[in-house]
């Protein structure tokens, strides 16, 4: 069956970027200058995701703002005959229909994801997490995800290797070779400590799913912080049918992180057509 929906979590409380994030939400932080959210909506876009589900909480309303029509930015533009900006402010409210669901209080990623039961019905459906950035020329990565969804026909997620001594930030996959970057996942656990970790292969913020998850989640148990985690939920389907790992190809960027995020900025203005040139100039004659 064709992945058409794509769930967007963003009711996240953002602490790690604290204060920044107190009134603004970390989605819509600029990375050079678009929030990060749009990144991950044009990514989804591009791998044929026709509608899009944002999980949004207090505080969010700017991310919905941003998507929706602006008729006085609009007007603004018109009168300055500034054609170029109106048609980029179009353009981002006409991308894709999408609809918002509230997650009253933020109980955890699996939380998150049941609030979509409804507006997903009874079909396979992808997950993006928005401060999870990752960069593939002409190859998004949830789109990859989408092509071993449909060799497998069973639920992807995608994981990507870290250095042993960050594995217990992550969820991590006991793995089992499935293919070209494609791995059978035999066992996942949540945030496990370096010596327990089953391999370092990170699960990353994309997922296929399917519509059986939300009976799974609906039985987790919430964990020691009050969170249902959605890995707890991935790891007991296990028992009835394959998940596959997906290895996926590009950049990803931690950009709810401080230092993930700053990476993320220089990265992405080095490879803009605009301002790549001036700021390479710029970096190389720092004094550092
Ligand atoms: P994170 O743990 O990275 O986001 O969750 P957070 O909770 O906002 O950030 P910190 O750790 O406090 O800095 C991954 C994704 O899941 C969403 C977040 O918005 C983020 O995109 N999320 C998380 C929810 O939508 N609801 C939740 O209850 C938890």
């Amino acid at each position: 069956m064709k992945i058409r929906k794509a769930v967007f979590p963003v009711a996240g409380l953002g602490t790690r970027f604290l204060p920044a994030t107190k009134s603004c939400p970390k989605e819509t932080l600029p990375l050079v200058d678009k929030p990060l959210i749009q990144y991950v909506v044009e990514e989804a876009i591009e791998a044929g995701i026709e509608q899009i589900i944002m999980i949004t909480g207090r505080a969010k309303n700017a991310i919905e703002d941003h998507f929706d029509k602006s008729v006085e930015l609009e007007l603004l533009l018109e009168g300055k005959k500034d054609y170029k900006r109106l048609e980029m402010v179009r353009r981002i409210s006409d991308m894709c229909e999408i609809c918002y669901v509230r997650q009253k209080e933020p109980k955890g990623l699996g939380h998150a994801i049941l609030k979509a039961r409804d507006v997903i019905g009874d079909e396979p459906f992808a997950v993006i997490l928005g401060d999870d950035i990752i960069h593939s020329e002409n190859n998004p990565a949830i789109g990859q995800l989408i092509k071993v969804y449909d060799e497998k026909n069973a639920p992807v997620i995608a994981v990507q290797k870290v250095p042993m001594e960050n594995v217990s930030a992550y969820g991590v996959i006991e793995p089992k070779p499935a293919g070209d970057r494609v791995y059978q996942i035999l066992s996942m656990v949540e945030k496990p400590p370096r010596e327990k970790a089953p391999s370092d292969l990170a699960i990353i913020g994309r997922y296929i799913l399917t519509p059986e998850v939300f009976d799974y989640i609906e039985a987790t148990a919430p964990d020691g912080r009050g969170e249902i985690q959605l890995t707890t939920a991935l790891d007991a389907m296990l028992a009835d049918g394959a998940i596959y790992a997906c290895q996926f190809t590009g950049t990803r960027y931690d950009a709810g992180d401080k230092l993930g995020f700053l990476q993320a900025t220089v990265e992405y203005a080095l490879r803009s057509k605009e301002l790549g040139g001036p700021f390479r100039e710029y970096l190389k004659n720092l004094p550092l």
